[in-house]
């Protein structure tokens, strides 16, 4: 075991047979060699910076039936909304007041916004605020409109791949395709986008075997991001009786991430910190260097029911960033409010376009 973590800090790669096995048997003293090298491999690149992001839910409309998620499209609980692009527009501006600099736009798969809108919505961002990072986070599109997008402004893009097993993959996205997935992602990252990935630790059925296919998965793609958080259930779901992945199981694998792409930026989930009151900070303590704020308009926010309990946490962005400053700065980190892109990264913005 001892060896398995020495050529995981050392050459940032382990096959999926040694992956299974470190994940299999990892004790608690070896746990701590692993968090202690993910938190150096961490402070290598980043010091100790955190990076702020503000996430604006502006749609909880989704035409697919994901089996873990509240927004599916049968779940007739859940009143649904859509902001405006002047709705948008301010949730930027409190958070530009505020001092973020990255602004993630995350919807359910909402065919109400077409591309058109979607472009018209990221030059309107990029107008009033030159000097920010403009993410989307909205599921499935065809190459042309990530080019579209892309051409409009957009920075960055998360899509997670959610399960890298095809059959859990299938069995909990119904008429989805586990190929159109990658296809997505190989997509966004060769259209020069600062692309996110992830998976949910901890999903009925999950073995640690599909965890080891998840994390392989992830350094196979190289991505500048990636997000990776428990199942939490949702009581409108059909896995409303299933339990919650595991918090330590999810720092684990964050870890292992953080070895196996030592400069990804990677989130501390709220999802982590639903589950375990202290989960976010153990994040970021281990290998996380990104906090996403939540600045939807409240009456949003308690409607974008993905999983129970997201809306437990701290109520105004404001709130939250100081909060979250002050516990960061106790454990000895700094926040970083700029746009904090993925290591020397520039925007190729000579990419040559198919359509
Ligand atoms: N538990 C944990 N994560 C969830 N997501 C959706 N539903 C759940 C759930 N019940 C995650 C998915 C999605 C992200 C926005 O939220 O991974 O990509």
């Amino acid at each position: 075991m001892k060896n398995l973590l020495l050529k995981l800090h050392e050459t940032n790669f382990l096959t999926k047979n040694e992956l299974l096995y470190l994940l299999t048997n990892i004790d608690k003293e070896c746990e701590k060699e692993l968090f202690r090298l993910s938190d150096l491999t961490r402070q290598k690149y980043y010091s100790n910076k955190v990076y702020f992001r503000g996430l604006i839910e502006f749609s909880n409309y989704c035409k697919n039936t994901c089996k873990y998620c509240g927004l599916r499209s049968q779940n007739k609980n859940v009143e649904r909304y859509r902001l405006s692009t002047q709705e948008i527009l301010n949730c930027c501006d409190d958070g530009y007041k505020m001092g973020l600099r990255t602004f993630v736009l995350q919807s359910g798969e909402d065919a109400y916004f077409t591309e058109d809108m979607l472009v018209v919505i990221a030059k309107r961002i990029k107008d009033e605020f030159p000097d920010v990072a403009l993410t989307y986070s909205i599921g499935e599109k065809s190459k042309t409109c990530y080019e579209k997008l892309f051409n409009a402004g957009a920075d960055r893009f998360l899509l997670r791949h959610e399960s890298a097993n095809r059959n859990l993959y299938e069995g909990l996205h119904p008429n989805m395709s586990f190929e159109n997935r990658l296809n997505c992602l190989k997509n966004l990252k060769s259209i020069g986008y600062q692309a996110g990935s992830g998976f949910i630790v901890g999903l009925p059925d999950q073995t640690d075997e599909i965890i080891a296919e998840d994390l392989s998965l992830l350094k196979k793609l190289d991505l500048q991001m990636v997000g990776i958080g428990p199942f939490v259930p949702q009581s409108d779901t059909p896995l409303c009786d299933c339990k919650s992945g595991s918090s330590n199981k999810t720092l684990l694998c964050l870890a292992i991430v953080r070895l196996l792409l030592p400069k990804t930026l990677i989130p501390a989930t709220t999802a982590l910190a639903v589950v375990s009151k202290d989960g976010w900070i153990n994040g970021v303590k281990i290998a996380a260097n990104v906090i996403m704020l939540n600045l939807s308009p409240p009456s949003a926010k308690d409607k974008y029911r993905i999983y129970n309990g997201k809306n437990s946490l701290p109520d105004s962005a404001k709130e939250s960033l100081n909060s979250t400053i002050d516990k960061l700065n106790k454990e000895g980190f700094v926040a970083d409010m700029s746009k904090g892109n993925y290591p020397d990264w520039e925007r190729n913005d000579n990419y040559e376009y198919d359509a």
